[in-house]
């Protein structure tokens, strides 16, 4: 009794979408494998790729603990687990990557549980884990890992999480410069309270990007790519963030912006060639300044 899963990362706020959109990739991602054992309770024996990062303890790490709501939640705390996390992805890089690690997990333990719960029953149990990584159980990058492609969250009280349709060929560039922005502390620094003016900005290039998913409208989608509410604060930590953005522009991107809380920046692209050229021109800017970086190119899945 022994499954093997993988988790991609994602791409979450897509901009204008603080906390309600996110989509997925193909690659990155992160791996677990779950095997039942005898001994009843959940026990992480490994975990790679992570540099000691990571928390072992059952309690304190967020694939276990949300291994354990699962299964006390489904009345069967009592059966036997063990872990292991093999994490293919950066830590603190903006890519959703314990999101990767929790919702890997879940469906782990989901399988095994002869799928008992559907990938959307499993939300939930993933916030719960990213409420532990982060403070805020935010569902933009969980969801979308979980159901895969474009992912809305209309309401958190009550979850109300809907799938969106999106132009086939969109593809995306994602650079991370290697600078630890831990989402803790990127979620701090943003101002509470809004100006009216700016929530009604925002929310007009919220309605516009999701017309502009649904729509196939590439033009749309970009001028709607604009965030007054959280990348003014935020693109303050990730270097040469408005350099960037311009030569990704310039280079034929759709769309450009912070992944999640950052320091991962992304472009949205209509063809795997521009998202490959743009991935170069980004991190030839980085090595200028003397940061390394790693870069991923994906449909959007
Ligand atoms: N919506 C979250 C944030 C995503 O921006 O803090 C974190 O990856």
């Amino acid at each position: 009794d022994s499954v093997k899963v993988f988790a991609p990362a994602t791409v979450a706020n897509v901009v204008c979408g603080f906390d309600v959109l996110g989509f997925a990739v193909n690659a990155p991602g992160d791996q677990v494998l779950m095997r039942r054992t005898d001994r009843p309770g959940v026990f992480l024996s490994k975990i790679t790729g992570d540099q000691g990062r990571l928390p072992l303890d059952p309690a304190k790490n967020t694939v276990s603990a949300s291994v354990q709501h699962y299964l006390q939640h489904i009345g069967r705390a009592d059966i036997g687990l063990d872990i292991e996390l093999h994490k293919k992805m950066p830590i603190g890089s903006g890519l959703g990557s314990s999101s990767a690690s929790t919702v890997a997990g879940l469906f782990a333990v989901n399988t095994l549980m002869d799928n008992l719960l559907s990938n959307k029953e499993l939300i939930p149990f993933a916030m719960k884990g990213e409420e532990l990584a982060c403070g805020y159980g935010h569902a933009d990058n969980v969801a979308p890992a979980l159901l895969g492609g474009f992912v809305l969250i209309r309401s958190y009280e009550p979850l109300d999480v809907i799938s969106l349709p999106f132009p086939e060929e969109l593809h995306v560039a994602i650079v991370y410069p290697e600078v630890d922005v831990p989402t803790k502390d990127a979620r701090q620094m943003i101002r509470s309270k809004i100006l009216l003016k700016d929530a009604v900005t925002q929310w007009g290039n919220v309605a516009g990007l999701v017309s502009g998913l649904f729509l196939k409208d590439y033009e749309l989608i970009g001028r709607s790519m604009t965030d007054v509410l959280v990348e003014p604060t935020r693109s303050i930590l990730i270097p040469d963030f408005y350099k960037m953005r311009s030569l990704a522009l310039e280079a034929g991107a759709i769309g450009f912006g912070i992944s999640g809380s950052g320091p991962s920046v992304f472009a949205l692209c209509r063809e795997p060639e521009t998202a490959h050229a743009i991935t170069r021109l980004l991190q030839q800017q980085l090595k200028n300044l003397n940061i390394n970086s790693l870069s991923f190119v994906s449909p959007v899945n």
